[in-house]
């Protein structure tokens, strides 16, 4: 097949990995298919440094993109690392790309001898291209990284946002699913952000993003079919008349962001080495994504219930949220006394500075769960390799990947969100110990936690099998 694809994913980690992995399986189906890669500049480098190997049909473009026009630090392009208020500004931010998008994608047909590209895929936080590509009569897609029972939540609570009523008090029967009750600590972050003018300005833009993905011409999800039944007919009850493709994993293994300069204290092959000495299934490994952390005093309650579990433990640790993220830290002011030396001593914990090789940590046969903040790409990574969850959702829809999580049996939430007033759970020394040993202590639950993720392991393998034989791209 010929043609010409053209990739826009949003600027950020777990935004990012699912796009360049459906180009590797769009470029592996059609290699005659030509596929341009568009993003920010820096984005675009670490984009391009993921294909080692230069494949000619692969092509990559970048917009200019100024971040201190939008009261960014330089050289931010991407979300990981950004104080919250930064990272919603990045957010409203790509929205102004729209005329750079349009004057690259003019460029882009003149250079291909007027040939109009066959389709734009872009991420479900940039849909306004949809009204581009209907000008130029384009096919649009929108490509959805995150579970569809996450975004079937999200877009009904964007579209009412923000007249949610009785935030604070009261759990909130969903608008469209009134068979769901969601808690107040777990709406979107930003009802929270004391201004009014900011709150009502980001509601019109997540609702322009969600309308906006209803006009594609198809919706393609980073999920699996037998996975998320559930959550696939929740979006087919809001997206009318727009055909859906679950064509995921779309999953690989992610390279560091590029944006901030994160301090890389330790290889892939020190924490590998570091699993190999433990026993199968011993340790828990702990993360909260690309982009976010928790609090101060959750870190000391987090790290005294782990000392106190006496697991073995992989934490990967980043200045807590609310202290701004500069490239070398201390951890020692974070963390009880002397903790670092007596886990290193015991062989108890390994912490790793701001970054670490999740995907081999999780396939490793040491590993034993996973307490993950739930970001889609997490959860797959997970279960693909059969690691049960123990969620601590900090933002987004990971509230709602958590609670999916529960109702299947693969998880159990410890945390909620990283803000002392907003958080409904207190993450105390104890609560850890206790969750942590259930899970992995060989109890009843343990077990059947990980019989579970097992089963779906499979499931995602057989759709990963498909997706590699290029059976899910149709
Ligand atoms: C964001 C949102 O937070 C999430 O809710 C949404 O589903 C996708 O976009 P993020 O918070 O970064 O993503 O989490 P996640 O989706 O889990 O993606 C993080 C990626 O970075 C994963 O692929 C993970 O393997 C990788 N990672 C993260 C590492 O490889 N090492 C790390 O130390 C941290």
């Amino acid at each position: 097949m010929g043609g010409h694809v053209i990739l826009f994913p949003f600027m950020a980690q777990g935004h990012i990995t699912p796009f360049i992995s459906l180009a590797e399986l769009l470029h592996r189906r059609w290699p005659e298919l030509t596929i341009t890669i568009i993003n920010t500049p820096r984005n675009i480098q670490s984009i391009q440094s993921s294909f080692p190997n230069s494949i000619p049909t692969i092509r990559f473009r970048s917009l200019p993109f100024s971040p201190s026009e939008h009261g960014l630090p330089p050289n931010t392009e991407s979300t990981a690392g950004l104080s919250f208020p930064q990272f919603l500004n990045l957010f409203i931010a790509s929205e102004s790309l729209r005329s750079q998008f349009t004057q690259l994608l003019h460029q882009i047909i003149t250079e291909d001898g007027g040939r109009l590209p066959s389709c734009i895929i872009s991420d479900n936080f940039l849909t306004w291209t949809v009204d581009i590509a209907e000008k130029l009569n384009i096919f649009h897609s929108t490509l959805i990284t995150s579970s569809a029972y996450g975004t079937a939540i999200s877009f009904t609570l964007w579209l009412h946002m923000p007249k949610l009523p009785a935030i604070e008090t009261h759990s909130l029967s969903l608008p469209d699913f009134p068979e769901i009750n969601i808690h107040w600590s777990q709406l979107p972050r930003q009802l929270f952000v004391p201004d009014d003018n900011f709150v009502s300005k980001y509601s019109s833009f997540l609702q322009r993003q969600t309308l906006h993905c209803f006009k594609s011409n198809a919706i393609l999800l980073n999920t699996v079919k037998e996975f998320e039944t559930a959550g696939l007919r929740m979006l087919e009850k809001l997206i009318i008349g727009v055909p859906l493709f679950p064509i995921g994993p779309l999953l690989r293994q992610p390279s560091p962001p590029s944006s901030s300069s994160l301090s890389l204290s330790l290889s892939s092959s020190s924490c590998v080495e570091w699993l190999d000495k433990h026993s199968p299934e011993t340790v828990l490994y702990i993360s909260f994504g690309s982009q976010n952390s928790i609090n101060s005093s959750q870190m000391m309650e987090l790290a005294a219930g782990l000392e106190a579990s006496e697991k073995a433990f992989i934490w990967v640790i980043r200045p807590p949220f609310g202290v701004e993220f500069t490239g070398e830290f201390k951890l020692d002011q974070w963390l009880p006394e002397g903790f670092e030396e007596r886990m290193r001593e015991k062989k108890q914990g390994l912490l790793v500075h701001a970054w670490a090789p999740q995907v081999e940590i999780l396939a490793h046969e040491s590993t034993s769960a996973f307490l993950s903040h739930c970001g889609w790409n997490s959860v797959l990574e997970s279960l693909s390799h059969g690691v049960p969850i123990i969620g601590w959702p900090l933002g987004a829809e990971q509230f709602y990947n958590s609670m999916f999580l529960e109702e299947v049996g693969v998880c159990v939430e410890l945390g909620r969100g990283n803000r002392e007033k907003m958080s409904c759970v207190k993450v105390e020394k104890e609560r850890v110990k206790k969750v942590v040993e259930m899970v992995m202590g060989g109890g009843e639950k343990g077990v059947e936690m990980k019989k579970k993720a097992m089963e779906i392991s499979d499931m995602i393998r057989g759709a990963l099998m498909e997706v590699d034989n290029g059976n899910g791209l149709g």
